[in-house]
């Protein structure tokens, strides 16, 4: 793992109006490492991410890659530097084929000038089960995948066209226990491969699966970071909860929530 952060995020601010969604947060990610950003909802991770990746510009604080300061104008910029994200709501059409949806907004690959579709499928057909899933055929839709699955084909996209930071927004959340674990593994790998990984949850044991540090977002504020064996899951959880408020309401309910 090396020393010096692939993107670091410095003071950020984000004002919607006159709501403050972040202020003072600051982040960062290295090569191989799974950084979690976790917090409750509303507690600003989707705005967070959405500034590191170019899709709103910060109010004020600073973001710089591979220690130079960058200005995301959109997407496509963060894009083209090296940050891939993936949202929950993945863009994929259900009824194309994962080759299709593998390719989709990238340069097609060509030989002698056409399309090389069988290398495109080959490629697809390879990089999956480099992610542990096979394919019944490049020609499947991704309709027919799994939750987990399709999380895995965005992820598996995003490695191969040479990501150096990967932000998973709540990637498990809408999953089953099976799917959650194959994502997890697929997380590991990614991280394995020298890639730096932002994952998003708001699930303790998630984060505890595959973290190596973790950032709690608390309104808008972030509550600090730590590095695996520095926090136990109890008080991630509780950190999450805003502590006191958590201890008050498992007082009241008279167990633990
Ligand atoms: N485009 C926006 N305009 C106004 N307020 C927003 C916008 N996006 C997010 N917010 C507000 O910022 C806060 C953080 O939201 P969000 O980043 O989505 O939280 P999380 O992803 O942690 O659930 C919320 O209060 C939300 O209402
Ligand atoms: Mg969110």
């Amino acid at each position: 793992m090396s020393a010096e952060p692939i993107v670091k995020m410095v003071d950020i601010e984000k004002h919607f109006g006159p709501v403050i969604a972040l202020s003072g947060v600051s982040f960062d990610v290295k090569a191989g490492e799974c950084h979690c950003l976790l917090g409750d909802n509303g507690a600003g991770k989707s705005t967070f991410i959405k500034t590191m990746s170019g899709v709103h510009k910060p109010t004020a604080g600073q973001i710089l890659f591979e220690g130079q300061e960058m200005n995301f104008n959109s997407p496509r910029d963060s894009m083209e530097a090296g940050i891939a994200t993936v949202y929950q709501d993945l863009a994929m059409i259900p009824l194309m084929s994962v080759t299709r949806n593998f390719w989709m907004g990238r340069e097609p690959v060509k030989r002698f000038g056409m399309i090389d579709f069988d290398r495109a499928n080959s490629t697809t057909m390879s990089e999956m089960k480099k992610m542990g899933i096979n394919l019944r055929s490049p020609d499947q839709a991704v309709g027919t995948l799994s939750g987990g699955e399709r999380q895995t084909v965005a992820i598996a996209r995003a490695v191969y066209f040479g990501a150096k930071v990967l932000i998973l927004d709540e990637p498990t959340s809408a999953l089953g226990v099976r799917q959650t674990a194959n994502v997890l593994a697929t997380v590991d790998r990614v991280r394995k491969a020298g890639i730096g990984v932002v994952f998003i949850t708001h699930n303790v044991r998630h984060a505890m699966a595959v973290g190596d540090r973790f950032t709690v977002l608390n309104r808008g504020k972030t509550l600090g970071t730590a590095a695996r064996g520095e926090i136990t899951p109890e008080e991630l959880q509780d950190l999450m909860a805003g502590g006191q408020e958590m201890a008050q309401l498992e007082g009241s309910l008279g167990g633990t929530v």
